[in-house]
């Protein structure tokens, strides 16, 4: 899977991709990462790529030019590239939609800077529209990167032991139960019995009803969601 990222700023993207997990997938040719500058593009004198918002407002607006003609070449060299815009104006990215995208050949972030991306671009490029929560961060790069993780973590093999995928999180609308590594007790305070007696059955009886505890007290609309899916 090919993902690349639209940004004027990426070295805010690259670092995360030097360690650790997602590190490995490149190394295994899994995943492959590239990088787009729309200033590269720009056609103007001083390669500026932004400009007041036209009808007032405060901040700076990202030029139409610069990213129409990223996107256009983007396009003519991949037609299957799946564009997706990441902005708080949008509806919240979720575990399904990694699962979805997970099986795509090649997604493509388009962060914003400043005040946004003027919305012609986005109109006319957008496969899909993502916010990742109701907050507003100083541009794009950290939304796509979570997006970019959220996906590729559903790449087959990116995960040396694909059963965590299926228990975790979201799965089932229940969020996960929690996890105990060793020593048994520490600091006088013991793992759950049930965990250490080895009777699996009771085990995954225990966790789900940990399971149902924890959405209850951090997400009860999840826990109404299950219920419902449940029965
Ligand atoms: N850009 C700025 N804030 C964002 C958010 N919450 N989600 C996605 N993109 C963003």
């Amino acid at each position: 899977m090919k993902f690349t990222f639209v940004t004027l700023f990426s070295n805010l993207v690259e670092g995360y991709f030097q360690d650790s997990i997602l590190k490995r997938a490149i190394e295994k040719d899994l995943i492959q990462i590239d990088y787009i500058n729309p200033r590269d593009y720009s056609e103007n004198k001083h390669f500026k790529v932004d400009d007041t918002a036209v009808g007032g407002g405060a901040g700076m607006v990202m030029n139409p030019q610069p990213l129409f003609d990223s996107l256009d070449e983007l396009k003519k060299q991949d037609s299957y590239a799946h564009i997706i815009f990441v902005t708080p104006v949008a509806k919240q990215f979720k575990q399904r939609d990694a699962k979805r995208l997970a099986k795509k050949s090649h997604v493509v972030f388009v962060s914003g800077r400043y005040e946004g991306i003027d919305e012609r671009v986005i109109e006319e490029f957008a496969d899909e529209v993502f916010s990742i929560g109701d907050y507003i961060l100083t541009g794009g790069e950290l939304a796509s990167l979570v997006l970019c993780d959220a996906i590729s973590r559903n790449i087959y093999g990116v995960l040396g032991n694909s059963d965590s995928l299926s228990i975790e999180s979201f799965e089932n609308a229940l969020l996960e139960a929690p996890s105990f590594s060793k020593p048994k007790e520490y600091k006088n305070i013991a793992v759950p019995k049930e965990y250490l007696k080895g009777n699996h059955s009771k085990i995954r009886t225990l966790k789900i009803a940990l399971s149902e505890c924890k959405t209850k007290f951090f997400r009860p609309e999840q826990l109404l969601k299950h219920k419902t899916t449940e029965h």
